[in-house]
């Protein structure tokens, strides 16, 4: 793959990962262990919550919290339009039927006020998106949940690290989804998380993630009393994670000020607008913009060789989705969004020197 001179985002490794993963194989066990029992256990510590259940992606996270929390074959659940495609396929690989709903522009959330619209009589879950470290009115989510009878899995796989009035994104409703791909806080190659209060949750996830097995024996004369599959993680990644806990607070904290040093350099450039940041708590993974000019942008940085992301397509209008909701202009928001938004360059090392660079770019492209 070819590489901008300034990368859009890069994965980093800072901790001796590679010394890690040697104790790993060295050790001879490089299954669903130890490693992952103690990553699980420091997760949960950190986030304030009894449970934590490492899988094999943010994916798979979800689709194992639906199906735990009682999701079934047919049932609907209400996704937002704009996000990573993964959302709305972990509602399909649990069986059931994805309804998008559109978000309000402020934010780039899920808009709870359209929720009611969106409800059937099949809905049994809402799957709302932390869209880039932002949280979602949980608050509204919640209530709404509670009021019809729904189950609320949080897709927080962008939203390590950020807080909404003192709880951790992840936190909410009946389960939270992070996802360790390579382009988060933190990676351990691929890899996800739930967490949950739940006990019921919990078990029943872990056995799932498992063949169904409730007690590991001997291997071969363990008992099955469910079907599962198998989404475990291995020690390896988990090492690699643990390592990778080392750095997150200072990569906040380079986000942010990476965020601090784009809204200074792009304050009052016209024909664009930087998305909202509740406060200091909410820490945006990438640093984003948007214009009614992006195509403009996007061609001036690309040459002059920096990289950056544009944003996710609607998903209604992917291949893989179309026809199941119909018309274009079912969900203004995130057309538009999706036309005018991009993802500026955001590894942890950036400087500010780097940051003003990408800024007089787009400065001279929008002048
Ligand atoms: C918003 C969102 N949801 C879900 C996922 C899926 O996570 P994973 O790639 O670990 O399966 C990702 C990340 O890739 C994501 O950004």
């Amino acid at each position: 793959m070819m590489t901008a001179s300034i990368p859009w985002f890069a994965p980093a490794f800072e901790n001796d990962e590679a010394e890690a993963l040697a104790e790993v194989i060295s050790s001879g066990y490089v299954n669903d262990g130890p490693k992952c029992r103690e990553f699980e256990a420091v997760m949960a510590e950190r986030l304030g919550v009894p449970h934590a259940a490492v899988v094999t992606s943010g994916t798979t996270a979800i689709t194992l919290s639906l199906l735990a929390a009682g999701f079934r074959p047919g049932d609907e659940a209400i996704v937002p339009d704009f996000t990573f495609i993964a959302t709305a396929n972990a509602v399909t690989l649990a069986g059931g039927v994805v309804r998008f709903a559109d978000i309000e522009p402020d934010r780039l959330l899920l808009d709870p006020t359209l929720l009611e619209q969106r409800l059937t009589p099949r809905t049994r879950a809402i799957v709302p998106v932390d869209v880039n470290g932002r949280g979602c009115d949980y608050g509204a989510l919640e209530g709404f949940c509670r009021a019809h009878d729904l189950i609320l899995v949080c897709d927080t796989a962008e939203g390590l690290g950020s807080s909404q009035n003192g709880q951790p994104l992840g936190t909410f409703g009946d389960a939270g989804c992070f996802s360790f791909s390579p382009n988060k806080f933190m990676t351990m190659g691929q890899g996800g998380l739930v967490v949950t209060r739940s006990q019921q949750i919990a078990d029943r996830l872990r056995e799932m993630k498992d063949q169904g097995r409730r007690v590991q024996g001997t291997g071969g004369d363990d008992n099955h009393p469910l079907i599962g599959y198998n989404f475990k993680l291995t020690d390896l990644q988990a090492a690699v994670g643990l390592r990778q806990l080392r750095s997150l607070d200072a990569r906040l904290d380079r986000a942010r000020q990476r965020d601090r040093w784009y809204r200074a350099a792009l304050h009052g450039v016209n024909d664009l607008r930087l998305p909202a940041r509740r406060d200091e708590n909410e820490v945006c993974l990438w640093t984003d913009l948007l214009s009614d000019r992006a195509e403009e942008i996007s061609a001036a940085l690309k040459a002059a060789d920096i990289g950056h992301r544009r944003f996710w397509h609607p998903v209604h209008s992917q291949g893989a989705y179309a026809g199941t909701e119909g018309a274009e202009g079912a969900f203004p928001v995130t057309e538009s969004v999706s036309r005018e938004g991009l993802w500026l360059p955001s590894t942890f090392d950036i400087t500010e020197e780097t940051v003003a660079r990408t800024c007089d770019v787009i400065r001279v492209a929008l002048r």
